[in-house]
């Protein structure tokens, strides 16, 4: 869910509602507001997208106040309607409150709340806070310590926001795990769950930390924890442009997102290898001595990150020979995974947020293994809680379908697994110093895949009737097939799975019918040749059956050319170095299908980008 408060002289629905439009990416299942007028409490809510609550705005427009709260949700108790939308009220409605996770012991506060005469009108976990603040306040007349009290009694994941009509120059908040920022303007302070939503008004901001409370008014901010001590806070400047955030001509975010590839991927690699062939991390709190003896690798992460992390894997294990596991962090801690302090636990997220793998990372602390993250978002709870950072440089990623950061995944991977290396000794072979060349032409690579893409463009809008398309790869070509398949999933609604093409035979050759296409992600015939000649026997057997097949191969392939019904070339790379190319084309490919199929690109049904519950 995405949050925003606002004190300050300007209207605050209309900051409000510009911070959510930077926000809905992280849910659109509704969209709502408060606002502090006349001594009262004004709200609307809505369910769908924010347009919704925008139509509702103009039809019923909501008196003007200079303090005001706002939230787009993504639904998790309760379903996307109107009455579950935030803000929630306590039933004098002098109390609005938005909150973004998910408070596990709602179900007795409730009753609680109900015992006492309360009557609560959503199905949600957040409308309980609304009454319990109203009661804090109304028996302590401090808007924060009433916030306070209020928390110490929630267990789960929450971040809140709340007014009070008593208070009208007063927002406060409260976080634990799931992001809250403060943005310090001149005579006005903003509040969001991401600095997007206030970065077109002050670049100064506060990352608020674990169970803290803070009192928002204009002229300037209180922190304290949730047990009312002063709290030391963090300040810096967010260096963004804000154009950064703007769809600058595209149709789409995803669009612009997936032309800006060849930029992100150069400048996660800027500065961080020399010519000798030294690499250096962003922050790192594990001593080398650590990195030298560890034993084992385990990459945790969720949806395309996890894609990621399993090409990782190839590129881990290949050049630092530590055994490597790959695992969802969802599915993680709860296998009890053997792990010690010699095991290396690698948690990838754009968002550095997502709470799969925040647990993920904090059960593999607790078992005193060190944490080294890749993330995107800087000073996110997934850095913030591990022991060493890479952060990817690909700049804000607003679709929901994740493109450049998955890329820059990639990169970021590759330099972990050099840097293992490189502490560890291990001999840098010319094999490696190749990959170490190749690398520093990998952005024009991607940028010649983009130059070339028209024809896959107008095979997706020939295939917008189709009910399935299956992916293959091999190698490093398999998890490349199974993001092909998940963004077309995601992006198109159809059925699209990926599969390693070995295991075709063994079960999803039965699928193969007259015309159905089939993406196979073809290895480069040079260097590992036996599987380039595998993967070609698979495409003559899933041809014989009737498959329609879509080639991804390197350019000069001249033996995949008789099997193709369509042939997309990528330039020619290092095998380990190959997903950087060849997912670019299935990214654009899931896209134009979408578009043909009316589908909304850059928010697609039933998802939200950063997913902050478990
Ligand atoms: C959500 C998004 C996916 C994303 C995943 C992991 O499910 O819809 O696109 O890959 O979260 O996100 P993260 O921020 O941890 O990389």
């Amino acid at each position: 869910c995405g949050i925003v408060g606002y004190v300050g002289a300007q209207a605050a629905l209309d900051v409000v509602m510009a911070g959510l439009k930077r926000l809905e990416y992280r849910g659109y299942d509704s969209a709502g507001v408060a606002i502090l007028a006349d001594g009262g409490m004004a709200a609307a809510k809505k369910a769908g997208k924010l347009a919704n609550l925008e139509k509702e705005l103009g039809d019923r427009p909501l008196p003007t106040g200079t303090t005001g709260i706002g939230h787009t949700r993504w639904a998790t108790h309760g379903g996307p309607t109107d009455t579950n939308a935030h803000p929630h009220l306590d039933n004098a409605g002098r109390v609005a409150v938005v909150h973004n996770g998910i408070i596990e012991n709602f179900a007795c506060l409730r009753a609680e709340l109900a015992e006492r005469g309360h009557t609560l009108a959503s199905e949600t976990d957040t409308e309980v806070v609304a009454h319990l603040l109203a009661e804090e306040y109304s028996a302590c007349a401090d808007p924060a310590e009433a916030m306070r009290l209020v928390c110490r009694r929630l267990e789960g994941a929450f971040t809140l926001v709340a007014v009070h009509a008593d208070e009208p120059d007063v927002v406060v908040g409260a976080r634990r795990n799931s992001p809250l920022v403060v943005g310090v303007g001149d005579g006005e302070s903003f509040l969001a769950s991401d600095v997007a939503a206030f970065i077109a008004h002050t670049r100064s901001a506060i990352e608020l930390g674990q169970d803290q409370v803070v009192e928002l008014r204009r002229d300037g901010v209180t922190v304290t924890g949730f047990d009312g001590r002063p709290a030391e806070v963090r300040s810096y400047h967010v260096d963004w442009d804000a154009s950064a955030a703007e769809m600058g001509g595209y149709d789409y975010f995803m669009l612009k997102e997936i032309a800006e590839q060849p930029k992100a991927v150069a400048d996660t690699l800027l500065g961080r290898i020399d010519p000798a062939g030294s690499l250096t991390l962003d922050e790192v709190r594990i001593p080398p001595r650590v990195l030298r003896e560890v034993d084992k690798v385990v990459v945790v992460a969720c949806g395309t990150a996890f894609h990621a992390g399993l090409i990782a894997k190839y590129a881990i294990e290949h050049w630092t020979r530590i055994p490597c596991e790959v695992e969802l962090a969802s599915e993680f801690r709860y296998r009890d995974p053997i792990l010690d302090p010699r095991s290396l636990v690698i948690a990838i997220s754009q968002s550095g947020e997502t709470m799969d793998t925040l647990m993920a990372l904090r059960h593999a602390r607790e078992q005193g293994s060190r944490v080294l993250a890749i993330c995107n978002t800087n000073g996110s709870t997934i850095p913030r809680e591990s022991d060493a950072v890479l952060y990817t440089r690909a700049g804000p990623e607003v679709a929901v379908a994740s493109t450049k950061a998955f890329l820059t995944q990639l990169v970021a991977c590759y330099l972990v697994a050099l840097y293992l290396g490189q502490v560890r000794g291990t001999k840098w072979g010319d094999e490696i110093r190749a990959v170490v060349r190749d690398l520093a032409e990998i952005s024009g690579a991607v940028q010649r895949v983009l130059e070339t893409m028209e024809p896959v463009r107008e095979l997706a809008r020939s295939l917008a009737g189709k009910d399935t398309v299956l992916f293959l790869g091999r190698h490093v070509g398999y998890p490349v097939a199974l993001e092909g398949a998940l963004k077309l999933k995601e992006l198109a609604y159809m059925h699209a799975e990926g599969f390693a093409a070995g295991e075709l035979k063994h079960g999803p050759i039965a699928l193969i019918e007259e015309d159905l296409p089939v993406v196979v992600v073809v290895p480069s015939p040079r260097g590992r040749s036996v599987l380039h000649d595998k993967i070609v026997s698979n495409i003559q057997e899933i041809r014989a059956r009737g498959a329609r097949t879509i080639v991804i191969a390197e350019e000069g392939d001249e033996a995949v050319v008789p099997y193709a019904d369509h042939l997309i070339r990528v330039p020619a790379t290092p095998t380990l170095l190959q997903p950087l190319v060849t997912t670019v084309p299935l990214q654009v490919f899931a896209c134009e299908l979408a578009t043909a199929r009316g589908n909304e690109v850059d928010q697609p049904r039933n998802l939200a980008k950063s997913v902050t519950v478990e």
